[in-house]
């Protein structure tokens, strides 16, 4: 089979109306405006309703990018949703998806890597198109990360938000993606987790009374893993194919707190005002569907434009985190 050229050939987005600014939150916890924007850069974050699950978010997600894509569902070849906030533990949240896009023969899986998912899905979506095997993946990040957010705890519930991206691969004439690094160190997953619900400590009274249904996370310490990593992954992406901070046109990396990009800007020696796309300060962190709301987002308002060279870059619990050049 063929080496095929892929590439991103129609994206889409989906936000919650709901919106909780961060004057929400300051009658919630002990917490102010002024602590949330200087410490992480976010100002508000959507909150998806009770009856909206992440399937819902991306199913939205999903048909605007067959829209932009010009594609029916039944041109899907594949589903993968990225997602820490799975409707349930089974069936996976692909199926479901797929289910509600009436495509009941697609094969369809989720990948669980946390923020960095929908780079993980991107690379494998790729291998796909790249072998000739498929021709059209539908790749969704979709999180409802407000639904294991321990609203009484306010060093991580003013962080978090929800939403869904989604992209469509397939093959691309020139350009496409360019290069993918992906890592992970499970050595350090007690940084970021939710301890209770899986196998080694299933639901239980005493589990939901310790409050261990919800994330847990050691911020700091995760803070100085996240410079080090996404820096190092980027140069991991860029570097086989010699390119220098020059030649990237912007970086598009996983909104987890306008301090850790400026700073991986600044290892860089990227100018973070100008090559850096930030939609934090709107949607807080929504884990895998960052980046991919992020990439929607800058495509739309024109930041992105044909034969310009992106970068991807995600880091996130597991420890897990990805890089990927696109050209455009
Ligand atoms: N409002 C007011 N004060 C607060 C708040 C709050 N919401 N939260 C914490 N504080 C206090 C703390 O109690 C502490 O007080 P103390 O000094 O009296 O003990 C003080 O603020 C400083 O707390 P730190 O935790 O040291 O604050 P830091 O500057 O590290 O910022 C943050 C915290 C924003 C969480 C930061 O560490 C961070 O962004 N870490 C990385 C997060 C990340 O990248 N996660 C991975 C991706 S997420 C995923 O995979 C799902």
């Amino acid at each position: 089979m063929d080496e095929k050229k892929v590439g991103i050939i129609g994206l889409g987005k989906y936000l919650p109306e709901n919106r909780l600014t961060n004057k929400d939150l300051e009658k919630i916890v002990d917490t102010t405006d002024d602590w949330i924007m200087g410490r992480t850069g976010i100002k508000e974050r959507r909150i998806a309703r009770d009856d909206e699950a992440t399937s819902d978010m991306a199913v939205h997600a999903a048909k605007m990018a067959l829209k932009s894509a010009k594609l029916k569902p039944e041109d899907i070849d594949l589903i993968i949703v990225a997602t820490i906030t799975p409707d349930m533990f089974f069936p996976s949240t692909a199926c479901i998806v797929q289910n509600k896009l009436g495509i009941n023969r697609t094969p369809a899986f989720d990948v669980s890597v946390a923020c960095s998912g929908f780079i993980y899905a991107i690379a494998i979506a790729s291998q796909f198109i790249k072998s000739g095997i498929y021709k059209h993946v539908l790749v969704m990040a979709a999180e409802k990360m407000s639904s294991v957010t321990d609203w009484k705890d306010r060093s991580t519930c003013v962080l978090m938000g929800d939403g869904a991206g989604a992209a469509i691969l397939g093959e691309v004439k020139d350009g496409g993606i360019l290069s993918i690094h992906l890592g992970a160190d499970g050595s350090k997953g007690d940084l970021l987790k939710m301890p209770a619900g899986g196998s080694r400590l299933p639901a239980s009274i005493s589990t939901v009374e310790a409050r261990m249904h919800f994330l847990k996370m050691q911020g700091n310490e995760l803070f100085r893993h996240a410079v080090k990593i996404m820096a190092e992954a980027a140069l991991k992406a860029t570097e086989p194919l010699g390119l220098k901070a020059d030649d990237i046109s912007l970086i598009i990396p996983h909104q987890a707190n306008i301090r850790i990009l400026n700073a991986v800007a600044k290892r860089m020696g990227i100018d973070p005002a100008k090559k850096v796309y930030l939609n934090i300060e709107k949607y807080g962190n929504m884990s895998a569907a960052s980046s991919a709301v992020a990439l929607c987002e800058a495509v739309e308002e024109g930041r992105v434009k044909k034969g310009d060279t992106i970068l991807l870059d995600a880091f996130g619990a597991g420890l897990t985190w990805g890089a990927i050049v696109i050209k455009w």
